[in-house]
């Protein structure tokens, strides 16, 4: 669906026991877990069976979250432990099935804990990037509404609803970036499958769910290209911000411009910022 670009990340291991300096006041937070995967298929070379692609890591970390690994083919037991030490979900783009791979499995978890967490009050955000917009589209509607669309490499601007400047994704992103987001083409698109705007809108779950932020067309079907839930702090994007500052394959779709590394921070940063929320301060599901 979206595989990505490069790197294996490997294994990072929180130092929770590091001491700051003397005199300094580290925050520790926020801690957000990135979702591993299964390798694809026929990856010989690959040196375990499972990896997240480092742009992710890279991507959260430069606007300041620290960033652990979630392994798939855990125990329940051992991913409600992980839930209740991380501020935060990131489900990545690749190449998994969404129904019923590994990742699709511990994503479900990870999303009906924080569908709980946040119903008592306990703010738990997650992110979805292309596969994990996915996913999370299939985890709403219990079932896969995807469909084939003409948009496996290719940069586009975002067509902003009505909604999108008073999102909470959007709504303090500087004016002239929202401009460059809308007008040039710098959201990198690497999907076969997409939700389209028809069946969103025919599908009672996924409309109640989730504010469309933004559409695109790869001229025959118009999609989401960005949205937010409602009532949750969970935020889907069917492009790449990431890959814009952290991935250098050369190819069609791929972009980085002084624009693209600039709306890829601001997304970053409110992810981050959603994770460094304290717990009891916030519930969107009372709004
Ligand atoms: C997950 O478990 C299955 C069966 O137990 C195994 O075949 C597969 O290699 C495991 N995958 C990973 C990434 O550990
Ligand atoms: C997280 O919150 C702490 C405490 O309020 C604050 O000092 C820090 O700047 C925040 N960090 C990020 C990355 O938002
Ligand atoms: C709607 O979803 C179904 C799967 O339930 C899919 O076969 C179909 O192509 C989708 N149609 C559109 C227009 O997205
Ligand atoms: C730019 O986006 C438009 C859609 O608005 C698309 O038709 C066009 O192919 C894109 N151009 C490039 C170079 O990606
Ligand atoms: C968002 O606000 C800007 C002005 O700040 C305006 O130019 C733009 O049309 C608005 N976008 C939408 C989709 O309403």
């Amino acid at each position: 669906m979206c595989p990505p670009a490069a790197a294996v990340f490997a294994v990072l291991t929180a130092c929770v026991a590091c001491a700051p300096g003397r005199g300094q006041q580290l925050n520790y937070r926020p801690i957000i877990g990135v979702l591993a995967q299964e390798n694809l298929p026929g990856d010989q070379s690959a040196p375990a069976p499972s990896y997240i692609a480092a742009s992710y890591v890279k991507y959260l970390e430069g606007a300041g979250a620290r960033v652990v690994p979630i392994r798939i083919n855990r125990t329940e037991e051992e991913y409600t432990k992980i839930f209740y030490s991380i501020n935060g979900l990131l489900l990545p783009g690749g190449d998994v099935d969404i129904q019923t791979s590994q990742f699709s499995r511990a994503a479900r978890i990870f999303y009906n804990l924080a569908l709980k967490a946040n119903d008592a009050g306990d703010f738990f955000p997650i992110w979805g990037t292309c596969q994990g917009f996915q996913q999370l589209s299939v985890l709403t509607a219990n079932k896969n509404l995807l469909t084939l669309t003409d948009t496996k490499s290719v940069a586009l601007p975002l067509t902003f609803t009505a909604a999108a400047n008073s999102s909470r994704l959007f709504q303090s992103f500087p004016k002239d970036l929202m401009q460059s987001l809308s007008e040039e083409n710098i959201t990198a698109n690497f999907h076969s499958w997409s939700l389209s705007v028809q069946n969103y809108t025919r599908n009672y779950k996924l409309k109640k769910f989730y504010r469309v932020l933004s559409t695109n067309n790869d001229g025959v079907k118009e999609f989401i290209s960005t949205m937010e839930a409602k009532h949750f702090p969970f935020y889907a994007v069917q492009w790449h911000p990431e890959k814009s500052p952290f991935e250098w394959i050369d190819k069609p779709g791929m972009v980085h411009t002084t624009s693209a590394v600039r709306a890829s921070f601001y997304t970053a940063s409110f992810f981050v910022s959603e994770g460094n929320v304290t717990h009891t301060l916030m519930t969107y599901h009372m709004f």
